[in-house]
């Protein structure tokens, strides 16, 4: 029967016989699936294992800074960071179609894995271990909802499953596919990765990408920034982080609606939320946020934020709505 301690054990005995004394490097987001991978492929085959944080510009505020301090502390683990926003915003100029956008995203992981891979062999001289393997964090529902199940059809394409080019150069190692998220939890635990990484909400790896329902600009991921960040400030002083599975924040960039701010007439943008209450992430629920807490959300975003003058609740389930907008 089903113990963290025995799963651990078992997914560590998995990864060492697939791995053997290969070179892997592990994609991390600083999300819970993918640093609980990172932590149980380091038990189990140790300075083999290169870590990789991939910096798309497509994060929210203070996200890498965060995995630098949280991750490498708690595990010790060989970090590499990579800054790729210039390469993301490039191939995703004049995209707005959501898959089209997650395939691009998809793509230019992998692309900055296959170079972070061979630099890491140069930078070692040790061109006899090339990097075979990649390690994800993917899950069973990742794996579903991209149409990898039986007889599931492609709702979205994950990053790191529907999104994988066809000449990938690695061998995948993706210890938590059969898993839920719950279990990830409790593994990660046991493995001695920190709370504060563990209960951490998800956020996706195509990240703030597809919360802008239109084509993904600077301007308009800063803008999704600040009210992300001001959304986010105020759920944890309201003490709400616990309640909520994760409260995307999305920006409506191809829609404008008249307002009026201090003196005069504004044509700008509407900020969605979408508070959901899950276990699993295969459905959900929104969640009802008490009225003063998304009152003082509304107020700042559209005083605080430029280009917002309307911030709207999404009340939609899943199903029919995906927790995500794209
Ligand atoms: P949806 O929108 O499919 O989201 O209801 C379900 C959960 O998955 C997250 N999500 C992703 N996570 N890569 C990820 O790592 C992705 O491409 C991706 N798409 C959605 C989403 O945030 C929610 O927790």
């Amino acid at each position: 029967d089903w113990t963290p301690k025995a799963m651990v054990e078992e997914l560590v005995d998995g990864v060492r016989e697939h791995v053997g004394d290969a070179r892997a490097i592990c994609a991390l987001s600083g999300g819970v699936d993918s640093s609980v991978a990172g932590a149980l492929v380091q038990r189990a085959i140790g300075d083999q294992l290169t870590c990789v944080f991939v910096d798309h510009g497509l994060l929210r505020s203070g996200e890498a800074e965060q995995v630098k301090q949280d991750f490498v502390d708690a595990t010790g683990v060989d970090l590499v960071v990579v800054d790729a926003a210039d390469q993301f915003l490039n191939a995703l100029e004049g995209v707005s179609d959501p898959e089209q956008k997650r395939k691009i995203i998809g793509r230019e992981f992998i692309r900055v894995f296959e170079k972070a891979a061979r630099d890491i062999v140069t930078d070692r001289g040790d061109e006899e271990h090339p990097v075979k393997f990649l390690v994800q964090g993917t899950l069973y529902p990742d794996v579903v909802e991209s149409g990898g199940g039986t007889g599931a059809a492609n709702i979205k394409s994950h990053h790191n499953v529907g999104g994988l080019p066809d000449d990938l150069q690695f061998t995948l190692v993706e210890p938590l596919r059969l898993l839920f998220k719950d279990e990830v939890r409790q593994v990660g635990t046991e493995l001695g990765v920190p709370d504060g990484i563990v209960q951490r909400q998800p956020f996706p790896g195509p990240g703030l990408g597809i919360r802008i329902v239109g084509e993904v600009t600077r301007e308009r991921l800063s803008i999704l920034r600040a009210a992300d960040l001001i959304a986010r400030e105020e759920l944890t002083a309201a003490g709400l982080d616990s309640e909520i599975w994760q409260c995307p924040v999305v920006l409506l960039a191809d829609v404008r609606s008249v307002g009026v701010q201090g003196d005069g007439r504004t044509y700008g943008h509407p900020i969605v939320l979408r508070p959901v209450s899950s276990e699993d992430a295969m459905t959900a629920d929104w969640t009802r946020l008490p009225y003063d807490v998304l009152a003082r959300i509304s107020n700042r975003i559209t005083n605080e934020v430029e280009d917002v003058n309307r911030v709207v609740l999404d009340v939609t389930s899943k199903p029919p709505g995906t927790i995500e907008w794209e």
